[in-house]
């Protein structure tokens, strides 16, 4: 026997589709993704979003209309993030019962049951310094004056029906803290999704765009995460575990990977969820635009990449699109 036929021979199980596909180690289904959206009062309104080809600003009118088609192909979880009618130094619009991203939930809930309506929970887009919190005099955002505010915010839309709350300004406490005013207000089973681990980063500089929540001076480092933690990224996690997190979250996902793999390893439960953000979204659309890469592949290949990694949702701007890919 010669020694060649004693080689392994991988490309066996990659010879053909049918082989390729019940081969498959990792897979991606409709229900595993959830699609954010951006809705603001008013009515027929769709304005584009030039950073983010493909995403809008809408109307609740209009936003229930997209959400229910997207509903046709199978998406059933929508995040949700607002543009106030007016800002202040306190983001106090934020949790007004009248705002666009209450007014979406309740109308959301009302004519789509069966679809999970996440809110983000934050000041960002509410406050016109736009920090996620609030701002003392000597220009530091002050972490516990922030909490009954986030709180307050999260209250509101559970009230409107919300499913899920899901804090991203990255307080200390935030967690523990909406958790308590959730129970207190009656709203017990309001789930809550942390975005536990969020990393400063560049990545999210076309939502700036669409949500009007860009920083007026300085950055958000003293609150979210150097890019170069992985360890403090656990200790972020377990916090929000610890405070009551019924979901934990690694954003942005593209560019840490490794963390989704040590989170998922670390906490099999709960679900971790993973923000495939904004600028991961565009810079895979613009390069499509200019013929440099295949649209279809390049974001089904992030995608699988992400679930590969972990996680157990996926948060993308893709969302419609991929549940359409996945069907075909
Ligand atoms: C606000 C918030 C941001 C994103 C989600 N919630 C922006 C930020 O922290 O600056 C980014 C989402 C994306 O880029 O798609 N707290």
């Amino acid at each position: 026997m010669s020694s060649e036929l004693e080689f392994t021979r991988l490309r066996h199980l990659r010879e053909t589709a049918d082989i390729r596909r019940n081969n498959a180690e990792t897979s991606l289904s409709v229900s595993e993704l959830a699609y954010p959206i951006f809705v603001t009062l008013g009515s027929g309104i769709q304005r584009p979003i030039d950073a983010m080809p493909g995403q809008f600003q809408m109307s609740v009118d209009v936003a229930v209309k997209q959400v229910e088609a997207a509903h046709k192909t199978g998406i059933d979880k929508v995040l949700l993030f607002g543009l106030p009618q007016h800002k202040d130094s306190v983001g106090s619009s934020a949790k007004d019962a009248g705002e666009a991203v209450q007014a979406a939930t309740r109308q959301l809930k009302r004519e789509l049951p069966d679809v999970t309506v996440i809110t983000d929970v934050c000041l960002c887009e509410y406050t016109d310094h736009g920090h996620c919190g609030i701002v003392t005099p000597d220009g530091e955002v002050d972490n516990d004056a922030t909490l009954p505010l986030l709180a307050a915010a999260a209250v509101s839309h559970a009230e409107a029906g919300a499913d899920i709350v899901a804090p991203s300004a990255m307080m200390d406490g935030q967690v523990a803290a909406i958790r308590a005013d959730l129970n207190e207000s009656g709203f017990e089973k309001t789930r809550l999704m942390g975005y536990s681990a969020k990393y400063a980063s560049s990545f999210y500089g076309p939502f700036r765009e669409a949500a009007g929540s860009a920083p007026q001076f300085g950055d958000r480092r003293s609150y979210q995460m150097s890019s170069t933690q992985s360890d403090e990224a656990m200790l972020e996690i377990e916090a929000d575990i610890a405070e009551g997190a019924d979901y934990i979250m690694v954003k942005p996902a593209l560019a840490y990977l490794d963390i989704i793999r040590r989170a998922s390893e670390r906490f099999p439960e709960p679900p971790l969820a993973a923000y495939n953000v904004s600028g991961e979204y565009s810079a895979i659309k613009a390069a499509a635009a200019n013929g440099w890469l295949d649209e279809r592949g390049a974001a089904m290949e992030a995608l699988i990449a992400i679930k590969r990694a972990g996680a157990d949702l996926i948060i993308t701007y893709f969302a419609p699109d991929a549940a359409h890919w996945l069907d075909q």
